[in-house]
Formats: C-alpha cells, sequence, structure tokens
C-alpha cells in the first residue's frame, strides 16, 4: 500500500518538499495551496519531471480541497506567509496564526490519523495552535527547526574547517529564532568535539551565523526566506515516520516537564519512528546551557501567551 503525504501551502517551502518526496519515492503527493491553479501546475510540473528523475509517485495539486488529503499519513503544514528582510520570525505570528488555525481543522477532519509536521513560522508557537485545534495526541505533532538549524550549522563548520560535511553531526536545542541553543560539546567532527578543534571566538561566531542564519538568507534573497534546507530538514523527518527509521533529530516537541519546561513545544532531540514521536531524549546539561533552554523556552511562551491575547 502506498504511503501518502499531504503538503499544505505550495510556495517555495511546500513546492520544493513535495518534489522531494516525490523524488526519494517516500509517498504519493497531494500539494494544497490556497492560490488558484499554483498547486496544480507545480504538482502536474513536479509528476512530469518523474519520467527523467525515475519516481514513480503521483503528485497531485489542489486548490483549497482538502478531501483530497483524506487519509494522509502525513501531513506538512508550510502555510503561512514568509519573512521580509528586517522581519523577524515573531513577526509573522498574527497572520500565521489564523491561517495555521484553519488548515489545522481541515486537517483534523480528512487525515485525522495523521502525523502532523509543521513548518510555518514561528514555529513552536504554530505547533502550538497545529496540536490544540487537531487535538491530536502529543505524539503526532511536531515542528521542523532543529534538523535546519543543525543542518546550518553543520555547514559552517565544514566551510571553517574545510572538511567534508559528511563527518559533522551538530546539536541545536531550543525555539526557532534568535534564542536557539547550539551545542558545541554535542557537535563533532568524525567523532571529535568542535571544542577541541576550534579555538572559543571561532565557535562562538559559527554559534552566532548559526542563530541568525534564516535572516541572512532572507536578506540575500529579499522576496522570501530559504526553501532548499528547509525542505530538505521536513523530508528527513517525514522519511524517518515513513519508514519507522527510529531516528534520533532534534525536533520541535511538546514538553511536559522534560528539561524542566511543561506545556510548551521547544526543539529537543526526539525519536521519530512510524508512531511520530516515540521518545524524548533528555541529555545532562550544563547549568549554562540549561539557562540558554530556558531561555529559549520563555521567549517561545511569549509567543503563545501572545496568542492568547489576539484571540481575546
Ligand atoms: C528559516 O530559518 C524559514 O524558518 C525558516 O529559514
Amino acid at each position: 500500500m502506498r504511503k501518502k503525504v499531504t503538503v499544505v501551502g505550495a510556495g517555495q517551502v511546500g513546492s520544493t518538499t513535495a518534489m522531494r518526496i516525490a523524488e526519494k519515492e517516500l509517498a504519493d503527493v497531494v500539494l494544497i495551496d490556497i492560490i488558484d491553479g499554483v498547486p496544480l501546475g507545480k504538482a502536474l510540473d513536479i509528476y512530469e519531471a518523474g519520467s527523467i528523475e525515475q519516481h514513480d509517485c503521483k503528485v497531485f495539486g489542489c486548490t483549497d480541497q482538502y478531501d483530497d488529503a483524506r487519509d494522509s499519513d502525513i501531513v506538512i503544514i508550510t502555510a503561512g506567509v514568509a519573512r521580509k528582510p528586517g522581519m523577524s520570525r515573531d513577526d509573522l505570528l498574527a497572520t500565521n496564526m489564523g491561517i495555521m488555525r484553519s488548515v489545522a481543522k481541515e486537517v483534523a477532519r480528512v487525515a485525522p490519523d495523521s502525523i502532523v509536521i509543521v513548518v510555518s513560522n514561528p514555529l513552536d508557537a504554530m505547533c502550538h495552535v497545529a496540536y490544540e485545534v487537531t487535538g491530536f495526541s502529543k505524539n503526532r505533532v511536531m515542528g521542523m527547526a532543529g534538523v535546519l538549524d543543525s543542518a546550518r550549522f553543520a555547514a559552517f563548520i565544514a566551510m571553517e574547517l574545510d572538511v567534508s560535511v559528511e563527518n559533522i553531526q551538530t546539536f541545536v536545542l531550543g525555539g526557532h529564532g534568535d534564542t536557539m541553543v547550539p551545542l558545541p560539546r554535542f557537535s563533532t567532527v568524525a567523532g571529535i568535539p568542535i571544542p577541541e578543534l576550534l579555538p572559543p571566538e571561532r565557535i562562538e561566531a559559527l554559534v552566532d551565523r548559526t542563530r541568525k542564519a534564516g535572516a541572512e538568507i532572507v536578506e540575500l534573497l529579499k522576496t522570501g526566506s530559504a526553501y532548499y534546507a528547509p525542505s530538505s530538514a521536513a523530508v528527513e523527518m517525514a522519511e524517518a515516520i515513513l519508514k519507522d527509521k527510529k531516528k534520533i533529530l532534534p525536533c520541535s516537541v511538546y514538553l511536559q516537564g522534560e528539561y524542566g519546561i511543561s506545556d510548551l513545544f521547544v526543539g529537543v532531540p526526539a525519536k521519530l519512528g512510524g508512531h511520530g514521536v516515540e521518545k524524548i531524549i533528555e541529555v545532562k546539561l550544563t547549568e549554562e546551557e540549561m539557562a540558554a533552554l530556558h531561555n529559549s523556552a520563555l521567549s517561545v511562551k511569549k509567543l503563545v501567551d501572545d496568542m492568547k491575547r489576539l484571540q481575546g
């Protein structure tokens, strides 16, 4: 039986995600957007590449017609506005909260057994909306951020040391914002922790670039935000679930006491498999690392409180 993934939002992130899923032959794909024609055109275009790329996945597009997403195994939500130069992810809160509410309602209606991966920003707050509105259990709602932030940290370490990026494992905790917490102590090159390979000031510069990496791309593109790396990250999570890989990936998950944080979505390492988030991995942090994680969680909490105020 073929697997089915619905991608909501046919913008750059959504359509690239759909393309990567098809090219990896992970599942048939349904691409949904409110803009007339665009999801159908992009889906057809991706499908037409199939005979060249040698993939056999069906790719459908539909305009605001959620019934086509019925019985999806996974729904990846990318819908929402992207930031422009000078904006933070948090500036998108009010607009994207409304979009997320209406999408999540439809997802719960047509695909009540699906696993939801949120990509829309501000990420951790949007996970909260999806979790509340779908009413899904906490293992079936998660956000894509840590995989992306870790990939960016790895790319910067590879550039700095002029080594293969494939040698690098990195570890980023916290919310997907300026307060995220890249952890050098747990970031390695061929198993060697980076503090053994780089002086503290260079590590700090790479950590700082990682925190601002999304904004760096926004400043360069001027008309939108990153999509190649974000789509790769979302698809790595989807693949871990579809193939029941039990892969440990940093994801935004609903914490209930882990790391001393409760009732908030925050990025931590989690085991992803066929049931979604199968385990949250708790590692022992230093006092300083824990304080940075709690500071990041606090900025997520502020957004969640702002949403409550916006809803009256
Ligand atoms: C980024 O960091 C869009 O949040 C995404 O590029």
